[in-house]
């Protein structure tokens, strides 16, 4: 829809609107910068025929063929607003009934878990990532969980964002195995398809299951739909109907649905995507490595990287630059995550960060 169809309401929405579209590049929330491929769109046009009705069939369909993706039954599945809806779904499902819980969770990693637990009184277990490797310390972690006896909630982003690291899975899935039932482990697997390495491998298998761990996945990321809302969990049956007593309303609309639907079955959307992501990426490491500025090994849509010295003023220099990159993560200072755009746009951000080194600002 182009931002001139928007009714003339609230004029301002339509500037905002347009603004975002021709404003700087976004190299800033990990968004798949491909856009929808065409089946995709044709399906969400088609679908707007059944706006009239309730998403319920769509979401059922989408349900078994998510559930027939991953190999289990209907039953484990529970689909939601982007994966930040079962992230907020995962809290109450173990907090609720209990007067404190503990959530554990990486430095830097993805923080949205920790907003959604502060109302129900969570004491907050900050474990930095092991270096050099930037994996999740498990050990560490393990420790953490073990001096307590309210129950926790552990969260493990892997790959992680900020840093776009691996965690090797075996440690995690002994952990997993051999944890008391009072451990939630919310595995957060957003950008599970990016992934081309030995090391790595889902724990969806664990969580249909085992009770104590939910995966997450998103339509966000490699499949370009950030903006349709579309995430879900696979979990035990047990663990997904506690979860789905937390659902908001209906779930995501049917043409949100319908989309998802249509990019699950479309065989050329990871691909291609993969296949830009690579090329993006080789332009992104090539400059940094021209000039010299360190970076954190990415599995991911993004790369953490060096911009020796001033955080925010590198990233105000950038969007005067016409490009909006990642915001400042404390624990790793003098690093900046960018998001990997299209081949072209990255060109052009590379460009920019080498007339920052003549200008002696990296
Ligand atoms: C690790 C991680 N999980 C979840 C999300 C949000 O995903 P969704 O759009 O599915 O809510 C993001 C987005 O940046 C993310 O990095």
């Amino acid at each position: 829809m182009s931002p001139k169809a928007i009714p003339a309401v609230r004029p301002s929405y339509q500037d905002r609107l347009t603004a975002a579209r021709e404003g700087p590049v976004r190299l800033t929330s990990n968004e798949n910068r491909m856009g929808l491929p065409q089946s995709v769109r044709k399906a969400i046009v088609e679908a707007f025929e059944d706006a009239n009705i309730y998403p319920d069939d769509s979401g059922v369909f989408l349900t078994e063929a998510l559930a027939d993706r991953h190999g289990i039954e209907f039953e484990g599945i529970v689909h939601g607003h982007g994966s930040t809806d079962l992230l907020r779904m995962a809290v109450p499902s173990l907090a609720v009934g209990h007067s404190r819980i503990r959530l554990v969770m990486a430095d830097p990693t993805f923080e949205q878990i920790a907003g959604y637990a502060e109302p129900y009184g969570v004491d907050l277990l900050h474990v930095p990532l092991e270096r050099p490797s930037w994996a999740h310390d498990i050990d560490a972690m393990r420790q953490a969980v073990d001096e307590g006896s309210d129950p926790a909630l552990v969260y493990i982003c892997n790959p992680n964002n900020p840093t776009g690291s691996l965690t090797p899975v075996p440690p995690l899935e002994e952990w997993i195995l051999e944890a008391p039932e009072s451990h939630l482990f919310v595995i957060d697997e957003a950008y599970f398809e990016y992934v081309d390495d030995p090391r790595y491998r889902s724990l969806d298998r664990l969580a249909w299951e085992r009770p104590n761990v939910v995966v997450l996945r998103t339509f966000s990321k490699i499949y370009a739909m950030a903006g349709l809302r579309v995430g879900y969990a696979v979990a035990h049956p047990h663990t997904a109907a506690r979860l789905k007593q937390f659902k908001s309303g209906r779930g995501p609309s049917h043409t949100s649905n319908m989309a998802a639907l249509t990019a699950l079955a479309d065989g050329q959307i990871i691909r291609r995507a993969l296949d830009a992501n690579r090329e993006s990426k080789g332009i992104v490491l090539e400059v940094l490595d021209e000039l010299g500025l360190g970076h954190i090994e990415s599995h991911t849509n993004f790369v953490m990287h060096d911009v020796h010295g001033d955080v925010p003023l590198y990233v105000e220099r950038m969007e005067e630059a016409g490009f909006l990159v990642g915001r400042p993560f404390p624990s790793v200072p003098s690093y900046n995550r960018v998001s990997l755009g299209t081949p072209a746009e990255m060109r052009s951000w590379a460009d920019t960060l080498r007339s920052f080194r003549e200008r002696g600002w990296v």
